[in-house]
């Protein structure tokens, strides 16, 4: 599996021959606005952890383009699916098997309202089993003891937690995010994108190295292979 960060929360999954797209906010972010093209995005599936414009604002540009299905909770995946857009509803605590692996739809604590105040349903984040390994992709979320639960059904060998703080957990609570989950290799998001999470890199590597984990910290645009 090759994972590319594109900002924020974006990131795009390439499993075997499939492409997917999660969470992408590019044309409205400063940091990646000029350096991605979302005309030039492979999807076959659109991931989305919750409705806030910050993960949802290029999903309906990037459907239109590939006809990509979008996957999310029940009430984002109605909101897309009334648009005609195909898509794959699930809750929390559901997995469902795809041709490009299993997913599941995991707690996380946060909110999830539409940007015109519409209700997006509950925040979620996505584990995802495949052949060529796990991954972790918790959404914005606070710290929670959920979390102890993935391990008990899932080795992740990936994940990707927000570490930017203010309206998700920050790099601290992220560490012991990762103890929880017990997976030592960290790819970071939800960072640097607005003031309120801006964040020193080399402080947030160095707390992360003295527990004798990795955080990955990737440009706009680069990627990591599980
Ligand atoms: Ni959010
Ligand atoms: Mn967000």
């Amino acid at each position: 599996m090759k994972v590319t960060f594109y900002g924020q929360n974006s990131l795009a999954l390439e499993i075997g021959n499939k492409h997917i797209i999660v969470d992408p906010f590019i044309t409205g972010n400063d940091l990646s606005k000029d350096k991605v093209d979302i005309n030039d995005l492979k999807a076959d599936y659109i991931l989305l952890t919750h409705a806030h414009e910050d993960h949802v604002l290029d999903a309906e540009a990037i459907a239109k383009n590939t006809g990509a299905t979008i996957v999310s909770n029940y009430e984002i995946a109605n909101h897309y699916g009334d648009k005609g857009f195909e898509v794959h509803p699930m809750n929390h605590g559901g997995s469902w098997d795809f041709d490009f692996g299993r997913v599941k739809y995991v707690n996380a604590l946060h909110t999830s309202s539409f940007p015109d105040g519409k209700y997006g349903g509950q925040p979620g984040g996505f584990v995802i089993e495949t052949d060529g390994g796990n991954i972790y992709i918790a959404g914005d979320t606070a710290l929670t003891l959920d979390m102890k639960l993935i391990p008990m059904r899932t080795k992740i060998d990936l994940a990707v937690l927000p570490i930017g703080d203010n309206f998700t957990m920050g790099v601290d609570d992220a560490i012991l995010a990762s103890d929880f989950i017990e997976c030592d290799r960290i790819l970071g998001c939800h960072y640097d994108t607005f003031g309120y999470i801006e964040i020193d890199h080399d402080l947030a590597k160095k707390k992360f190295a003295n527990k004798g984990k990795e955080l990955l910290l990737l440009e706009i645009g680069e990627s990591v292979e599980l």
